[in-house]
């Protein structure tokens, strides 16, 4: 593993699009930091998938970002967050990990009406990241949760107010309207790109909670702690990475992050190695 210092990257990873959602955040509280964004769209989604699975890409993923120099990584996906954070910091003892933690804690302490929707994937809803929160701190107010089937797929084809995607969203929301929310935590990184939609749908009243900024003040915190930030200043390099289309992934990246960029291609050998013409990038 290369060594790192506060010139290295930040490696930031997720099944697709969503950590885009995380970055944004990041590039907002530090831009002076280089990034580099595997998104695994080779695999998209990993909610439906099984834990174990999750954990595997996870861990080659992570393999990939140290190999290029990563100082810390951000796992900016709920679900590979609740498949795999436990084994990550058990397998890389020395690397500093960020992960997603549903935001049920501030949701909880601010409803008025002691009701609050939830939309995750199904694997963030079955890890034992999600039960512990809840355990610690719901504190008696009603959750209502709800997966929300194929809104990742929506977003991952850039459909971010269609009929379809609009319906998905609809099919959830309604049910916690009726038993009056005030809150929606949103438990997946790729449903902040809908938050407008949500917000037509719930009303102005209705809290919706992206947890984004409060992951990057976490980021900045650590790197500061570890003495790894980068003096701030200047605007760090983020180079792109897919295990899908590296075309189509490029074309989205204006819409949703605001800036452009190239795109490596990458493949899988297996479900833990990463392969593709990168190996001299960060060398
Ligand atoms: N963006 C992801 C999350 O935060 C994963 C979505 C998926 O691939 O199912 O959970």
């Amino acid at each position: 593993m290369p060594p790192t210092n506060s010139n290295n990257p930040m490696g930031v990873f997720d099944s697709g699009v969503g950590g885009l959602s995380v970055l944004r955040s990041l590039r907002e509280q530090m831009p002076e930091e280089a990034v580099i964004y595997f998104g695994d769209q080779g695999h998209v989604p990993y909610g439906p998938r099984p834990l174990g699975q999750v954990r595997d890409f996870s861990e080659g993923i992570t393999r990939f970002l140290l190999n290029h120099g990563a100082k810390i990584i951000v796992v900016a996906c709920n679900a590979a967050s609740a498949a795999a954070l436990t084994h990550l910091r058990r397998t890389f003892p020395d690397v500093s990990f960020v992960g997603m933690e549903p935001a049920v804690k501030p949701a909880a302490e601010h409803t008025g009406t002691g009701v609050v929707g939830v939309l995750a994937t199904p694997a963030t809803f079955q890890g034992a990241l999600y039960a512990s929160v809840v355990e610690r701190f719901a504190n008696g107010v009603q959750l209502m949760q709800d997966t929300c089937p194929g809104l990742v797929q929506q977003i991952e084809k850039g459909d971010l107010d269609g009929p379809l995607t609009r319906g998905i969203l609809e099919k959830a929301l309604d049910p916690m309207l009726q038993k009056n929310i005030d809150t929606v935590v949103l438990a997946c990184t790729h449903y902040p790109f809908v938050i407008p939609l949500i917000q037509r749908i719930v009303g102005e009243k209705v809290r919706v909670i992206d947890p984004a900024p409060a992951v990057a003040r976490q980021a900045k915190r650590l790197l500061e702690a570890n003495g790894l930030k980068r003096p701030a200043g200047g605007r760090g390099e983020v180079r792109f990475f897919t295990s899908g289309d590296a075309d189509f992934v490029r074309s989205l990246l204006p819409g949703l992050l605001g800036e452009e960029g190239a795109v490596g291609q990458l493949h899988w050998d297996g479900d833990k190695v990463l392969r593709g013409e990168w190996l001299q990038i960060g060398d």
